[in-house]
């Protein structure tokens, strides 16, 4: 499957894109969330939606690891508009949402400034919220499926290292798709290289897609380990097809 995917695009161009030009249906890809701007109330219903989703990811780790109410500090990863951050916002001191795209990180600040959320800061890279590590929860949902592995078990290992001894990861991969989602298959060797040609020389067709890769949950299990987490729970996703899990996590060193 790894190779089929095109490990070479540049993805950050991509969502720097998408936040000019489609930022609520990249999130939330509802015809309902087309366009560059979306009415007041379609709007309210794409915060909302963070609101339920965050309730559930906060529960689990509560019922799972025991949790508490409230935190010091978290990061959202990949937080674009701040559909999960702003809900996390309101369960912490102080709250970090990283996303590399300009665009989507210039909407959520107008967003932050409406709410008046002024405990809130973003930035671009993981190594960019280091110095206000550590932290006490670090999320990350329908990001990673979007990143190179090969880049994104990096991100995956840098974010982790910034969790205090005793924070919690939530933490969403992809790691299958159905048949129907699956690049075309070809045992044909001209085929294959054609496309591994293409994929080298035009990595960057059509600037603005949105592309998905899967993760060796495996991989991404054990490195989490070697960082000091001993514990999973695991809850399988499926979107449209897109197969994966939520990986609920505490660190213990
Ligand atoms: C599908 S959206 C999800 C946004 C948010 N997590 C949510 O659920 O509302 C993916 C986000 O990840 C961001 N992203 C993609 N690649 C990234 C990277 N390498 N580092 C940080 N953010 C990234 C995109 O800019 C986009 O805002």
């Amino acid at each position: 499957m790894g190779p089929l995917m095109n490990q070479n695009r540049d993805t950050d161009a991509d969502w720097d894109h998408l936040g000019q030009t489609q930022p609520y249906w990249a999130v939330m890809t509802e015809e309902r969330f087309r366009g560059q701007k979306v009415s007041r109330d379609v709007e309210d219903q794409f915060y909302q939606s963070g609101q339920g989703d965050v309730e559930a990811i906060h529960a689990t780790l509560m019922a799972r690891f025991q949790a508490p109410e409230r935190f010091k500090s978290c990061l959202d990863f990949g937080c674009g508009l701040g559909r999960l951050l702003i809900p996390m916002a309101a369960r912490a001191d102080q709250a970090i949402g990283v996303d590399v795209a300009a665009s989507m990180r210039r909407l959520c600040q107008q967003r932050l400034d409406r709410d008046g959320l002024n405990h809130v800061i973003l930035v671009d890279v993981p190594t960019s919220a280091a110095s206000y590590a550590p932290f006490a929860w670090i999320n990350s949902y329908i990001v990673m499926q979007h990143i190179p592995p090969s880049r994104g078990f990096e991100l995956i290992e840098s974010l982790t290292s910034l969790l205090e001894p005793g924070g919690y990861l939530s933490l969403h991969i992809t790691t299958h798709r159905d048949p129907h989602l699956m690049p075309s298959q070809t045992r044909n060797p001209l085929r294959l290289l054609a496309r591994s040609l293409r994929h080298r020389l035009f990595p960057q067709r059509d600037v603005g897609q949105i592309t998905m890769y899967d993760y060796d949950l495996a991989d991404v299990l054990s490195r989490l380990e070697r960082l000091g987490c001993k514990q999973f729970h695991l809850e399988p996703t499926n979107h449209g097809g897109h197969h994966g899990f939520m990986i609920y996590t505490q660190r213990t060193q």
